[in-house]
């Protein structure tokens, strides 16, 4: 059956600096629900990122290489026009904890005014994720803590490489 206009696939945006479990579990939730997801990861020249755009957008479609329904893609400027480029409806948010509601209701709102044809689906993550950040991660495997089942594999296997050349060059 093919779904109405703009329900073919939600997208789910963010920064990704890395994608953690707890973004998986939300995009694996709205896979649930819409025939394709569409990864939106944000280039965003004024923040510093730990991996660049180019890297973090290879890094999510590693990860999903064997689920051609979801897909990836960077994006800069304005979500809501980007979403009206790639003729979608549906925004999909991850609420994790109620300090996350303020932002994600202004943004909405935001969305909403600038599209109004923009719908916003906010979706719990498991429990296991709700404390669960990319700056936390980035925190604990700095520090050489694992992050071991808060990441996928790969992301655990980068952020290692990351910050083994990190202290290499800083040991210089
Ligand atoms: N599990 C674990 N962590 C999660 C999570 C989940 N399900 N959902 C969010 N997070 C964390 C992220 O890891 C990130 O942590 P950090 O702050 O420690 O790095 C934090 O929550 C927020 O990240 P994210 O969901 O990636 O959102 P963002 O604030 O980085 O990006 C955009 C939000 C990209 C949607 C928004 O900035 C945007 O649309 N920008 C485009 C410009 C625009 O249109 N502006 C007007 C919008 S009103």
């Amino acid at each position: 059956m093919e779904s109405p206009e703009g329900l073919e696939r939600a997208v789910y945006p963010g920064s990704f600096d890395p994608i953690t479990n707890g973004h998986v579990d939300i995009i694996l939730r709205g896979a649930k629900l819409f025939p394709r997801i569409l990864v939106a990861v944000l280039e965003n020249p004024k923040k510093a990122t730990l991996f660049s755009t180019e890297e973090r957008v290879a890094l999510i479609r590693e990860i999903f290489k064997d689920q051609p329904h979801i897909e990836v893609e960077a994006f800069h400027g304005l979500l809501a026009d980007f979403i009206r480029a790639r003729q979608a409806r549906v925004v999909i948010r991850g609420l994790r904890a109620v300090s996350d509601f303020e932002y994600e209701l202004q943004m909405a709102l935001m969305n909403q005014q600038i599209n109004p044809d923009l719908e916003t689906l906010f979706m719990m993550p498991s429990a296991h994720y709700t404390f669960l950040s990319s700056s936390l991660v980035k925190e604990v495997a700095a520090l050489g803590g694992s992050v071991r089942g808060l990441v996928p594999e790969t992301i655990e296997r980068n952020l290692r490489e990351k910050f083994a050349s990190t202290s290499e060059s800083s040991s210089l």
